[in-house]
């Protein structure tokens, strides 16, 4: 029998890389994208070396026609995916008024369009095959409003409600469906958010993608609903319960201002 394929976007670096390799090393093949063709040859390379087979698919996924360009190309390739990981993403520090406008859609159209569209092209095949799943990269941002970033904390508020009800949409299935929600992780992230002189950067301890995706790993293939990496942010996604709204927006605000 042939070794299971997850595909796993935004995997050039950084978490996505990260766990892409949790993956190669239980025994899976990888299907790799992202827009660095360089970058995914040098991680293919390594998971190579770990005795998976893997493809690279360069792919911009932050255009509205992005999941459907990736789709052909698995289709070019013959490949069937057995586990999804919605992985690419970014986030901007800017007040909306302030902020490039279309960078913000390219954010809604990767972290919440993309991810969509490639959950709904590929889960029917995992349903019909009765085996596999998503594993949704959210965010400990998808937990509370984020002034300043506005869009991002919305757009993984966004990717854990989907996956909560996809989980409950996939009981019994043979399929089940994962939200990862990191706090802060050292990755390429931040630059791209150009958010490296905030306060939240220089007060938050900062995970390793490795670590996130050592975890972020084993839940999911347990079949967890909700993945929280580290005790300080579980305090964190939990705390926005008790705490009134109008006093975590102004934390945060303070928190994400350069
Ligand atoms: N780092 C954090 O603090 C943190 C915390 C919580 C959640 N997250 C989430 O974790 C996920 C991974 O982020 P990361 O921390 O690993 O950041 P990263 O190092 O910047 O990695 C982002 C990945 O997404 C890819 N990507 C970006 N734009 C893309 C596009 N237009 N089309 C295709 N791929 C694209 C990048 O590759 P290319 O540039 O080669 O395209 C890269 O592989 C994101 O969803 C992020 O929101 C991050």
């Amino acid at each position: 029998m042939s070794a299971p394929l997850v595909l796993v976007t935004g995997a050039s670096g950084g978490i996505g890389e990260a766990l892409a390799t949790q993956f190669a090393r239980h025994g899976y093949d990888v299907a790799l994208a992202a827009r660095s063709a360089d970058r995914l040859a040098d991680v293919a390379a390594k998971l190579a070396g770990k005795g998976a087979k893997t493809h690279v698919i360069p792919v911009d996924l932050a255009v509205p026609e992005g999941a459907q360009n990736l789709l052909g190309a698995l289709k070019d390739l013959h490949l069937d995916v057995d586990v999804l990981v919605n992985n690419a993403g970014f986030g901007d520090m800017d007040p909306v008024a302030e902020a490039d406008c279309a960078k913000l859609m390219s954010m809604v159209d990767l972290n919440i369009r993309t991810l969509t569209e490639l959950s709904c092209a590929l889960l029917p095949g995992m349903v019909d095959r009765r085996r596999g799943g998503v594993l949704n990269v959210a965010s400990t941002a998808a937990f509370m409003p984020g002034p300043n970033m506005a869009v991002y904390y919305a757009s993984k508020a966004y990717v854990l409600s989907f996956t909560r009800a996809l989980y409950a949409e996939l009981k019994g299935s043979g399929v089940h469906a994962s939200a990862l929600c990191p706090g802060p992780v050292k990755s390429g992230f931040q630059d791209a958010a150009d958010m490296k002189g905030s306060l939240l950067l220089k007060l938050s301890p900062m995970m390793g993608p490795k670590k996130v995706a050592r975890i972020g790993y084993k839940a999911f293939a347990k079949g967890k609903r909700e993945i929280v990496p580290g005790l300080s942010n579980k305090i964190m996604a939990v705390s926005p319960r008790f705490t009134p709204t109008a006093m975590t927006m102004r934390l945060i605000k303070k928190l994400q201002t350069q």
